[in-house]
């Protein structure tokens, strides 16, 4: 264990060494395999918006300027007076319901002071008018663990303002974990486990919507038929046993543009306060909820090993800058390193450069990042994904660029502290592999 320690410490050191060197980091050759948390750029034309639509009944959107039922019984919990707030002057309630009667004839509109998602300006805002910061591979929380990507468990990142989950599952003897490239090197616990603890935060924050992003690392394992061995339908069973099922939102259409997203306080009252994603083989068929990620949003190029962090259509290949000015859209902004193993590349978070990559300003930082993609397409991207969200030149410094792009004012604290992540023990195997890091780095 000692050795383990002393080994990795040195290694931290050796990466901070590395990337002062930055040229001297192997690029990528296109023969080699390369390993990483991501993959292939899929080439996408986006349906036909008839075809994407659903006719079944249930997917539509309540109108909120109305009486109805399924509203009164949202608001029969503790946070009925917020509720009333949220929507000002423009809802009624239904007799039926529980909460005092307001007027829409009576003048007075009511200001909101309810925050969702942190600020009550985002109330009324649509989900696609909102920049918000993504935890990219969330579950990954591992002290002295290269493969690491965040410091913070998932319960204190959203309390810190995260508002995407981004992570890489693997499927183990039939069940799903999240597991970073490999199982071997960092095994984070099952899906289930991480999802349960996500819908806990959920039950204790009425007012905040989250995105979850499946990053699906098994997308090009087949069968001997050439069929995906691990597709949409195999993340059900994680999905409803931990309890998440009941927040997710099914959109009208499987191929959402910016208009069609409904406003927080909407996705509030239905309580459907989680947007699914998955990057590939989804299947709309069988699990409509669980959308393709490239039908509804596009991401800057991912993995970058330099800092200039393009605005470019990374994936998916093949958008028309019409169809990308109507699609959701995704800043990567996390600097990583290569390193070799034997005959394996592997990347792993650039942490000596974090304060220049997680700052409001200046050469590779996220805030300047975020004005270039701004300038560009006219609008913030609506996910910022970031590596150790919780560093950066002053506490919160991530969700200070969000909140400018928001154009609303950062003052919350941040952000929790590395013990609030959950503890677990490396596996054998991790180890030994943190050693040939070490043994490859020196
Ligand atoms: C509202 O609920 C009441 C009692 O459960 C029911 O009788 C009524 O039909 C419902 N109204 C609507 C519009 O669903
Ligand atoms: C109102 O709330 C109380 C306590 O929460 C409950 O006992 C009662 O049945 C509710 N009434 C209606 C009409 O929902
Ligand atoms: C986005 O939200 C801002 C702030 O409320 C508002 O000014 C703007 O019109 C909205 N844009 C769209 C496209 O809804
Ligand atoms: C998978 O199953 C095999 C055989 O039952 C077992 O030896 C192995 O430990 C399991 N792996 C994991 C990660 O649970
Ligand atoms: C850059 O941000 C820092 C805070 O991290 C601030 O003190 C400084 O004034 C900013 N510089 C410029 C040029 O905006
Ligand atoms: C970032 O800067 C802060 C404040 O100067 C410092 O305390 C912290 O150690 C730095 N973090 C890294 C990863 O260099
Ligand atoms: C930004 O917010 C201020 C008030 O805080 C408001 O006056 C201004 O119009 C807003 N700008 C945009 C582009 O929404
Ligand atoms: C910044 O956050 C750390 C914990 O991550 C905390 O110990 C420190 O007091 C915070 N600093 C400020 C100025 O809030």
């Amino acid at each position: 264990m000692l050795l383990h320690l002393l080994c990795l410490a040195s290694a931290s050191l050796t990466l901070a060494r590395q990337s002062e060197f930055s040229q001297e980091i192997k690029t990528l050759t296109g023969s080699e395999r390369l390993i990483t948390t991501d993959s292939a750029v899929p080439t996408v034309s986006l349906p036909e918006d008839e075809s994407s639509i659903f006719v079944s009944g249930t997917a539509s959107i309540p109108d909120l300027s109305t009486t109805s039922n399924a509203t009164a019984s949202i608001t029969s919990t503790s946070t009925k007076e917020s509720l009333t707030q949220i929507v000002g002057g423009t809802r009624t309630t239904g007799a039926s319901g529980n909460m005092t009667t307001s007027s829409t004839t009576t003048s007075a509109t009511p200001t909101n002071t309810q925050p969702c998602n942190n600020y009550p300006e985002f109330c009324s805002r649509r989900y696609s008018n909102i920049t918000e910061v993504c935890a990219h591979n969330s579950p990954f929380v591992r002290k002295n663990n290269a493969a690491s990507n965040q410091a913070i468990g998932v319960t204190q990142q959203l309390n810190d303002g995260i508002r995407m989950l981004q992570g890489q599952t693997h499927m183990v003897n039939g069940t799903l974990h999240y597991c970073h490239t490999s199982c071997d090197l960092l095994d984070a616990g099952t899906v289930e486990d991480y999802l349960r603890e996500v819908t806990d935060w959920l039950d204790h924050h009425p007012f905040d919507v989250i995105t979850i992003l499946f990053g699906n690392g098994d997308y090009a394992q087949t069968d001997a038929n050439g069929k995906p061995l691990v597709t949409a339908v195999d993340f059900v069973a994680p999905i409803e046993k931990s309890g998440l099922k009941r927040y997710i939102y099914q959109p009208p259409k499987t191929h959402m543009k910016l208009d069609d997203w409904p406003t927080l306080s909407e996705l509030i009252f239905l309580n459907k306060r989680v947007v699914t994603l998955i990057d590939y083989n989804f299947d709309h068929e069988a699990v409509p909820w669980l959308l393709w990620e490239f039908y509804n949003m596009w991401e800057t190029p991912f993995s970058p090993t330099g800092n200039s962090f393009p605005c470019d259509l990374g994936r998916p290949e093949g958008l028309s800058r019409e169809d990308q000015e109507e699609l959701l859209y995704m800043a990567n902004h996390n600097l990583n390193v290569e390193i070799s193993i034997a005959d394996m590349h592997l990347l792993v978070p650039n942490y000596v450069q974090l304060n220049q990559t997680n700052g409001v300003n200046g050469t590779g930082s996220l805030g300047e990042m975020v004005q270039t993609c701004t300038a560009r397409y006219a609008r913030p991207p609506n996910f910022l994904l970031v590596d150790f969200y919780n560093e950066g030149p002053f506490n919160g410094s991530v969700f200070a660029v969000a909140a400018e792009a928001n154009n609303v004012t950062y003052d919350r604290k941040c952000c929790g502290t590395a013990s609030d992540a959950a503890q677990v023990s490396a596996t054998h195997l991790s180890l030994v592999i943190a050693i040939a890091v070490c043994l490859v780095l020196f």
